[in-house]
């Protein structure tokens, strides 16, 4: 096996570009940073709805995604939150393989299930853009607004008549993502309804003396009699405030430790929970990396959830070794022995053409740096190997399995007759995808025996004799299995993910 000197080049070149890896978001950033032992404090025990996106620090969609992902946690502050967890992180691995995380950036929004800690986690596949983002998280903020009118007021005011209320009069229609917020701040202890402006509604608005709108209204001993007008901005952080002379806001995320909460209704107790609020989001926005105190209000997140600009490549020269480029297939025999016998196990194969052009030399750049990677981590992995147009052997495969004329990379099992090839590569119509975050996903997939797989035509393997031929029933159900053999590292919390996924390696994403 030899390396050839153009190769390595090309590889370096593009590795240059390639930045540290290091969490793609700062200390000061909006986006709470997550991990595998702050997440359910954080996310799945909050009454808020959240966004998370599990990254890779190298990965170059997760980079181009970066400022709008910025961006929506500007947007969505005090109404969602919005996470992140590096899943390159050693530490956080197990616990984005739960969390079915197959490829980068994944992004799920968790909203409150109806058990405290057990939340619903659907993906999010809508466009990576700002606003697409805070329209969706938005749209599933739990919404503990009760609507209101007339008919309604009385049972509303009746029912726990000793739990403290508060009153939106609204000219729109529609609940606030702001509204919706400030229930869930008050859950457990504030009671929110909104009423609307509107004819039929004449009643309620006479009761309370309500001719402007908005108008926010606190009824702090839940009774009708007592009812105080908030004349501040319509924002949240300081309708907060207001409120908590009635009760004090949840905490989220929760204190660790239990600390008795304030369920008085007078006000003495009242000022002090303010006073504890207030100093409990200061200390919280430091220790979580929440900035506490949010101010958007319903209209301005509308109009500043734009489309995101498009990312700056990045401009930071990053300190990187290359990784050494993988091996080449020299000779034919050399072909057959690793990948190409009727034992050999799965092999990717990067076929190159004799005057390889950049798509080509980013591939193998790419396969490098993966190959490299896993090394690094001690993790096995299928062999890498480069094709050369000049091995007798790559003229019978591009043939045998009717691949194109620049670059393909494929995998192959000699053992198990199947091949499957990266997508697009060759196809001069689509573009092909050759960075190393579409190589990566596509190797984990086979990795995770997923995706369908081509059976090798005849007489590309050659045969051996005393073994007995496998028929294609079975040909195809081992494939799995058997690979799962040569490259498991699973760990055991990885195995608890999903019945179906039991006998699949897992071991990295
Ligand atoms: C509040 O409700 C309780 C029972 O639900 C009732 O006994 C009490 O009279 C009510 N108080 C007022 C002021 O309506
Ligand atoms: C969630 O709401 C409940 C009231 O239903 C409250 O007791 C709890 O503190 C809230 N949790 C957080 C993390 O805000």
């Amino acid at each position: 096996m030899v390396h050839t000197q153009a190769l390595a080049v090309a590889a370096a070149a593009l590795l240059a570009a390639l930045p540290v890896n290091a969490g793609l978001y700062p200390k000061s950033s909006k986006v709470i940073q997550l991990d595998s032992k702050n997440y359910d404090r954080l996310i799945a025990q909050s009454n808020y709805t959240s966004i998370v996106e599990f990254y890779a620090p190298w990965c170059g969609h997760c980079k181009n995604l970066q400022p709008a992902y910025e961006k929506a946690a500007a947007n969505l502050q005090g109404l969602a939150k919005v996470a992140a967890i590096d899943c390159d992180e050693e530490s956080n691995k197990p616990f984005c393989g739960q969390m079915g995380v197959q490829g980068f950036p994944t992004l799920k929004i968790v909203k409150p299930g109806k058990t405290p800690g057990r939340p619903i986690v659907e993906p999010y596949e809508g466009p990576r853009t700002a606003k697409g983002i805070v329209d969706a998280v938005i749209d599933k903020i739990p919404n503990l607004v009760k609507r209101v009118d007339d008919k309604t007021l009385e049972a509303w005011l009746a029912e726990s008549n000793e739990t403290a209320k508060a009153i939106l009069f609204s000219d729109k229609g529609k609940t606030s993502a702001l509204l919706k917020a400030i229930a869930i701040d008050f859950k457990g202890s504030i009671n929110v309804a909104q009423i609307r402006n509107t004819d039929k509604e004449k009643a309620s608005l006479e009761l309370f003396g309500i001719s402007k709108f908005p108008t926010l209204l606190l009824l702090p001993g839940g009774k009708e009699a007592e009812g105080i007008v908030y004349d501040g901005e319509m924002k949240k952080e300081p309708m907060v405030k207001f409120l908590t002379q009635a009760a004090e806001p949840n905490q989220d995320p929760a204190p660790a430790k239990v600390k008795v909460k304030s369920k008085s209704k007078d006000s003495k107790k009242a000022s002090k929970a303010k006073a504890e609020f207030e100093a409990s989001s200061k200390s919280q926005a430091s220790k979580e990396g929440e900035t506490g105190g949010p101010a958007a209000t319903d209209e301005t997140i509308v109009e500043e959830a734009t489309e995101s600009p498009q990312p700056e490549v990045e401009a930071e020269k990053p300190v990187v070794l290359p990784a050494p480029p993988i091996p080449i297939l020299a000779t034919e025999a050399e072909l057959e022995t690793e990948c190409l016998g009727p034992r050999t196990g799965t092999c990717i194969l990067a076929l190159l053409p004799s005057s390889p052009d950049e798509v080509a030399a980013a591939a193998v750049g790419a396969l490098s740096e993966i190959a490299h990677k896993h090394k690094q981590h001690a993790r096995k992995l299928f062999p890498f190997y480069v094709l050369a147009e000049a091995n007798a052997g790559y003229g019978k495969i591009k043939n045998a399995l009717s691949l194109g004329s620049s670059i393909e990379v494929i995998a192959i099992n000699g053992r198990r007759g199947w091949w499957k090839k990266l997508p697009g590569a060759a196809d001069k119509v689509v573009e092909a995808d050759v960075s190393e975050e579409a190589i990566e996903n596509w190797v984990d997939a086979i990795r995770l025996g997923e995706g369908a797989k081509k059976k090798l035509p005849e007489g590309l393997i050659p045969e051996e004799p005393e073994e007995p031929v496998v028929g294609e029933e079975q040909a195809q159900e081992p494939i799995v299995a058997e690979d799962a053999k040569e490259t498991e590292t699973v760990t055991v919390e990885e195995v608890k993910v999903e019945e179906t996924k039991v006998a699949e390696p897992h071991d990295e994403l």
